[in-house]
């Protein structure tokens, strides 16, 4: 029999229902496109809809859906503009999960939560394994780790998923800020003293949607906590430019000759980006048997889709 509703609630049913929060953004829309794949009934809710820094909505829409699980893909991201809008950027990163946290554990439902590379400082030369002790060096990094902490803090059935460098067909994103240079500039200057991992948000919902199913059907045998989830392979973001110039040429006429590497120094952001933040991904291989696929082949099949979907 299907795990449902913290296992004491146990009913056959032929659709888990899973409620998505963010469900607008990049990772929120390939969750809802492949729920269905995976025998779930999604239902995504985001702006203006539903805030989830207001807990009476929270309470709401947790009456109206009955959700079996949530996964909150729901989150403040410009990481610039939170160094001068701190307080919206904890309200949506801290307040937010902790009131999803909090009507889980009142629904005693799971919830899959999002994280990222940011946690981090950047200062390590290998990847980060999740054991490794959190030093966000930024606002919206420490607002995101202590998010985690929230979710940890009230509600122990929780996956807290920590990924980097997302990009997919939805939504803004490097990828499509490099293929639109592609189409202008015949030089396009590049960071290449920062190394991370590239993550498709298809791969990572894909990923959101198998530990999902699993607790769903496995519930007494989940080891709970928090994980990694990144593609595989460390490039630098001249690297990621270089790799997506290439592959557009396929598809499209590219006026761009040149990826020219720059230093952090000479491509100054409010935020200073981690250096290195390569995540160690083999705790979700161990525990769910999910094994990254290679950025470049990932990267590939997102470029393709965004051309096919032009055409
Ligand atoms: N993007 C990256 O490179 C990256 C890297 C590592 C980890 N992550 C994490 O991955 C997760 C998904 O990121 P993403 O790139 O898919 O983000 P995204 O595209 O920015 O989507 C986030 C969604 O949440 C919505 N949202 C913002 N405030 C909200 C609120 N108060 N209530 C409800 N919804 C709200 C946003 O709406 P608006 O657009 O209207 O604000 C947007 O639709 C996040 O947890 C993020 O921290 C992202």
């Amino acid at each position: 029999m299907p795990y449902n509703r913290a296992g004491n609630d146990l009913k056959e049913k032929n659709n888990m229902k899973i409620l998505i929060t963010g469900s607008e953004g990049q990772l929120g829309w390939e969750l809802l496109r492949q729920a269905p794949f995976f025998n779930m009934e999604a239902v995504g809710l985001d702006l203006p809809y539903l805030d989830i820094t207001v807990e009476p909505g929270v309470i709401e829409a947790f009456k109206e859906h009955k959700p079996d699980i949530l996964i909150n893909a729901a989150a403040y991201t410009n990481v610039d503009k939170a160094e001068t809008d701190e307080k919206a950027c904890f309200a949506v990163n801290v307040n937010g999960p902790e009131n999803l946290a909090a009507a889980c554990r009142n629904a005693e439902i799971p919830m899959i939560h999002i994280s990222t590379d940011y946690v981090f400082d950047g200062t390590n030369n290998i990847p980060y394994t999740e054991n490794d002790p959190v030093a966000p060096a930024s606002v919206y990094g420490r607002s995101k780790a202590e998010g985690e902490n929230g979710v940890r803090n009230i509600l122990e059935k929780h996956i807290i998923l920590r990924t980097s460098w997302l990009y997919g067909v939805h939504g803004h994103n490097f990828v499509k800020t490099i293929l639109k240079l592609g189409k202008e500039k015949e030089v396009i200057g590049v960071v290449s003293d920062q190394f991370g991992s590239p993550t498709s948000a298809a791969d990572l919902a894909e990923t959101v949607l198998i530990i999902a199913s699993r607790i769903l059907t496995f519930y007494e045998g989940i080891t709970f906590g928090t994980y990694n989830y990144c593609g595989e392979g460390i490039t630098s973001w001249h690297g990621f430019a270089e790799k997506i110039i290439e592959t557009a040429k396929q598809y499209a006429p590219v006026v761009t000759t040149q990826v020219k590497p720059l230093t952090t120094e000479e491509y100054p952001t409010k935020v200073r980006r981690p250096a290195f933040s390569a995540l160690d991904c083999s705790r979700i291989q161990q525990n769910f048997g999910i094994i990254p696929k290679p950025w470049q082949k990932s990267l590939e099949a997102v470029i393709e889709t965004i051309y096919s979907c032009k055409n």
